[in-house]
């Protein structure tokens, strides 16, 4: 049997495993699990740690139960890696193991006034103030700003600050410390690609930033240890595969870019999950934009190797519009119908939806956007709507490609894609179509 090696792999609507065959890459077995996203306010999207980890645990031994009924020894799987919704924010009690507070979603709001305070008091009111150290604008996605409102608004977490029990991380630091045994010796780590979406990650020096964790009025004791993207961070502790090492962790977004092997400057990828993120990889020299792109740390692959950087242009919501019409608004009952009811109609019929739920990411960094629905007429059905969901996820990801473009001076003329949406066959042809590229 050939060795396998496995993957979590916990996004903001689900989580997965999946094992692959080390040497073909084959799938061999996986299991998914969705995740409850709770709105306690107008803005604010939480999830339960807690949660996440049941949903991993449960995806692990639901996938080594497969695996046994396919004959196969789950002790071939060599290695584990993991990839995560990258920014959401968790601070947690390295005593007790009890997280102090939900997860913060990437997608949340309620640090707008923050923001906004942030960059009345910036020079120029200038939200890319810091970009020359982060890649990144003031805005609500990042984490300092959503760790900020855990220490001014939760008492547990002042309490456990000032016990020195607290620990932050993003979703990949929780899981790996809970894996390697959590308040039995877990490990607290993270990777150079979830660290580098954090603002509090020098992305030059590839350390964290004092002057930026004063900035944010951070305490530096309670950031995990930034690690390359690949080597062993610890070992799997008491399930099914206790003793496997856990040597890989990557943000989502920067595992796309390495799954779709866009390892050469120039070449890029756009994923269609709850959001859309085009991730161009720039080689071993941050590029800074000129045009409302982030600039991220791509991947480390190794403790000696160099990082490679990725422009990134961030959609919000993407397959997130899909769930707002099923959920909300209950136009279709399951989102594979969207397909279906916007083919119906083959047009919008001058109907434009801008999902702006979360206020507005690249290229224009406005938290305070918001949704709108026009050229409604007595005409308009819910097909129609359907399609200018669609099209709406399109138009965004063409403007991030503008972006791109223009920043580069070298035109894309591919693009990959991957991610839940792209399994939509109209969806990937209006996007062709309106990025006139493969
Ligand atoms: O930056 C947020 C991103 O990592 C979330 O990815 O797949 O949950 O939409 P996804």
């Amino acid at each position: 049997m050939d060795p396998l090696v496995a993957a979590i792999d916990q996004g903001t609507s689900s989580t997965r495993f999946l094992v692959f065959n080390a040497k073909t890459a084959e799938l061999i077995s996986h299991h998914q699990v969705e995740i409850k996203q709770r709105f306690p306010k107008e803005g604010w999207v939480e999830e339960d740690p807690k949660e996440i980890m049941l949903s991993v645990y449960e995806c692990i031994e639901r996938t080594c139960e497969k695996l046994c009924q396919l004959n196969i020894d789950i002790s071939n799987i060599k290695a584990l890696g993991v990839t995560n919704q990258r920014e959401t924010t968790l601070v947690w009690d390295k005593e007790t193991g009890e997280p102090l507070y939900n997860a913060i979603v990437w997608l949340d709001l309620r640090t707008q006034p923050t923001v906004e305070r942030l960059i009345n008091k910036a020079p120029g009111r200038n939200k890319n103030h810091l970009k020359h150290k982060t890649g990144l604008p003031i805005s609500t996605y990042f984490s300092a700003v959503k760790l900020r409102w855990l220490l001014d608004n939760v008492d547990e977490v002042q309490q456990a600050v000032l016990s020195r029990q607290a620990l932050f991380g993003t979703v990949d630091s929780w899981i790996i410390w809970c894996l390697t045994g959590g308040r039995n010796g877990g490990v607290h780590c993270t990777d150079v690609s979830n660290a580098s979406r954090t603002m509090l990650f020098n992305i030059n020096t590839m350390a964290w930033d004092p002057e930026l964790c004063r900035y944010f009025e951070v305490p530096m004791e309670i950031l995990p240890k930034v690690r390359s993207s690949s080597e062993i961070y610890g070992w799997m502790k008491s399930n099914s595969l206790a003793g496997v090492p856990i040597s890989g962790c990557l943000g989502d977004q920067s595992a796309a870019l390495v799954g779709q092997m866009c390892f050469r400057e120039g070449q890029a990828k756009n994923t269609y999950g709850t959001g859309c993120f085009l991730l161009r990889n720039t080689g071993t020299k941050p590029v800074m934009s000129e045009h409302g792109l982030l600039t991220t740390v791509a991947y480390k692959l190794g403790k000696n190797e160099p990082a490679c950087y990725a422009l990134e242009g961030s959609v919000a919501i993407a397959g997130a519009v899909v769930r707002w019409l099923k959920d909300n608004m209950g136009i279709v009952q399951s989102s594979s119908e969207i397909e279906k009811l916007a083919a119906a109609a083959g047009t919008s019929y001058g109907c434009y939806f801008v999902p702006a739920f979360s206020g507005l990411y690249a290229p224009y960094w406005e938290p305070s956007a918001r949704g709108i629905i026009c050229g409604l007429t007595q005409f308009t059905n819910r097909k129609h709507l359907a399609f200018a969901a669609l099209e709406a996820v399109c138009f965004q990801t063409r403007e991030i490609l503008d972006a791109m473009n223009q920043d580069s001076g070298v035109p894309l003329t591919e693009l990959q894609v991957d991610g839940g949406m792209t399994s939509n066959r109209l969806l990937m042809q209006l996007q062709a179509d309106i990025l006139c590229i493969p």
